[in-house]
């Protein structure tokens, strides 16, 4: 199952939306996505949760602007009245200084409290589990495929799929630095804190993609770590499960066969596990079926042939002091057939 634009991306969004996806697969993501609406904002809930903290945010806010322009009212009344016509001076500061903000805040603060407790507790249903490490500067996710949907575990990288409609829980660590996971349509942020596990719960009401960003300064890269929330149907999210499950498409011609073993020859499966070759490694992103995922390199690039082939030889260039060396010394078309393979590799 591909995620891309042209199926899931633009599937559910109306017309006057789909322009903004393409944008977003094209690489222009950053001034498209600072609008208000769109697949980063927490503006426009996807779940229950976000909706909840959206609801926080506007009480908050309207709660602040009634009360500034109320202070500001009486600042201009004290300040154009003679003194002998402002009448209880004294109960003003008592009650206005001390007790109307006691009051304010104490209401705030129990709204708050029942808020977040309801944001930790997952309803109801059993949530279906992702463990999500941060790294220098990706996402590892990894499905340990326990009930309710049991199965061989899997790992994936900078993106969650999870069934529209369920509870998810995700269980976040990181491997170096603190990092933050944040999807502002789904859920409020969950710092990844060293030798710490943390907890996300978070639901998605409606299917679309959502996109997170690392929230918390973790480095030179900090910015190019991105990630994507894609909430399928339940039927769509099993089918996507137990591609998953399965090993990495064979070949189906020389030129990817080709590819293939550049891939193994050049010593990528140090690095990199491609289930279905002999290739094992657990340093970078796992690529078994890295042709289905959204972009590259945690959101920096679309997953196109082209953009493996400028991945794999210029890397350093693309994302300076990322954990993956530019291989400028491998000629283009052994680049362009490694690309092709794993742009095959749904
Ligand atoms: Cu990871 Cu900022």
């Amino acid at each position: 199952m591909r995620h891309r634009a042209g199926n899931l991306v633009t599937r559910d969004l109306p017309a006057s939306r789909r322009w903004r996806a393409r944008a977003m697969m094209a690489g222009l993501s950053v001034p498209v996505l600072s609008a208000c609406q769109g697949v980063q904002s927490a503006l426009s809930p996807g779940g229950r949760d976000a909706a909840e903290i959206l609801d926080l945010g506007v009480a908050l806010f309207l709660g602040a602007a009634i009360i500034f322009v109320g202070v500001m009212a009486l600042t201009v009344w004290a300040v154009v009245a003679r003194p002998d016509r402002f009448p209880g001076a004294r109960a003003w500061v008592i009650g206005g200084g001390a007790v109307f903000p006691i009051v304010v805040l104490s209401v705030l603060q129990v709204y708050e409290f029942a808020l977040a407790r309801g944001l930790v507790t997952p309803s109801g249903e059993r949530p279906l589990r992702i463990d999500m490490r941060g790294l220098m500067w990706w996402w590892e996710v990894r499905y340990p495929g326990e009930e309710p949907y049991s199965g061989a575990p899997f790992a994936t990288a900078n993106e969650l799929v999870i069934p529209v409609g369920r509870p998810v829980e995700v269980v976040v660590t990181t491997a170096d630095v603190i990092h933050s996971v944040w999807v502002p349509g789904l859920a409020g942020k969950q710092d990844m804190i060293p030798g710490h596990v943390n907890r996300l719960t978070l639901r998605a009401d409606r299917p679309g993609i959502y996109r997170g960003q690392c929230a918390e300064f973790c480095g030179a890269q900090h910015a190019l770590m991105a990630f994507y929330v894609v909430a399928e149907p339940p039927d769509r999210f099993e089918r996507w499960l137990e591609r998953q499950r399965s090993p990495a498409p064979a070949p189906e011609n020389a030129l990817l066969a080709g590819g293939r073993s550049a891939f193994l020859r050049y010593g990528c499966g140090a690095c990199h596990t491609v289930r279905g070759t002999p290739a094992a490694g657990t340093v970078g992103p796992d690529l078994t079926h890295v042709g289905g995922r959204l972009s590259l390199a945690a959101g920096t690039l679309p997953n196109t042939a082209g953009a493996f082939a400028d991945w794999i030889t210029a890397s350093q260039h693309l994302k300076p002091e990322n954990g993956m060396p530019s291989f400028d010394v491998m000629d283009g078309d052994t680049a362009r057939a490694i690309a092709l393979w794993l742009e095959s590799l749904e």
